[in-house]
């Protein structure tokens, strides 16, 4: 492999030119998960002040996609593993503070997604360890590893209101889709 600047560089316009695909590719491997009742709760839900929780887990997804081009992992994996890890921050205030939130709503997204029988051990160590290093267990999967930097990514540009419209179609293709996973 070539890990030349340049070279890097060039793979990286190239990536950022294909968010097309990748939001196809959320769609068809995600497609269940966007329409089921647990993703639809939280779909709406404020998160990371100007963005909502769909919004988020779409993002998550398409930044995991792009890391994939880099270092090799297994998209339906990642996409998946992306949607459901915080569909259980349903309900906020039900959480005692910032740190009781970190730490429950990783535990209460795996239940959600453990009870579709889908999940496989990469999805789940992405799902329940996606908040380390503020929460202490360490993921143990290059994914579980990976999508700890692609949330902060996320919600960083989510703050500075990088909007991309893309990822609201992505969210209204599950909007009406008979869910398997019900
Ligand atoms: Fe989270
Ligand atoms: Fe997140």
């Amino acid at each position: 492999m070539d890990y030349s600047v340049d070279f890097r560089l060039v793979r990286l316009f190239k990536a950022l030119g294909e968010k097309d695909r990748d939001y196809k590719t959320i769609e068809e491997y995600g497609k269940d998960i966007l329409g089921s009742k647990d993703f639809r709760k939280i779909v709406g839900q404020k998160h990371h002040i100007f963005s909502t929780v769909g919004y988020h887990s779409v993002h998550v997804a398409q930044i995991m996609l792009l890391m994939s081009r880099f270092f090799d992992m297994d998209e339906k994996d990642i996409v998946r593993g992306s949607l459901w890890h915080d569909v259980g921050i349903y309900d906020r205030d039900s959480f005692v503070d910032s740190m009781d939130t970190a730490i429950e709503h990783p535990k209460r997204s795996l239940e959600a997604a453990f009870e579709t029988g889908t999940l496989d051990d990469t999805q789940s160590d992405m799902i329940e360890h996606h908040m380390w290093p503020v929460t202490h267990e360490r993921p143990v999967t290059k994914e579980g590893f990976f999508i700890t930097i692609a949330d902060k990514v996320a919600a960083v540009t989510e703050f500075l209101k990088f909007h991309d419209d893309r990822i609201d179609a992505v969210l209204d293709s599950g909007a009406g889709e008979e869910n398997a996973l019900d």
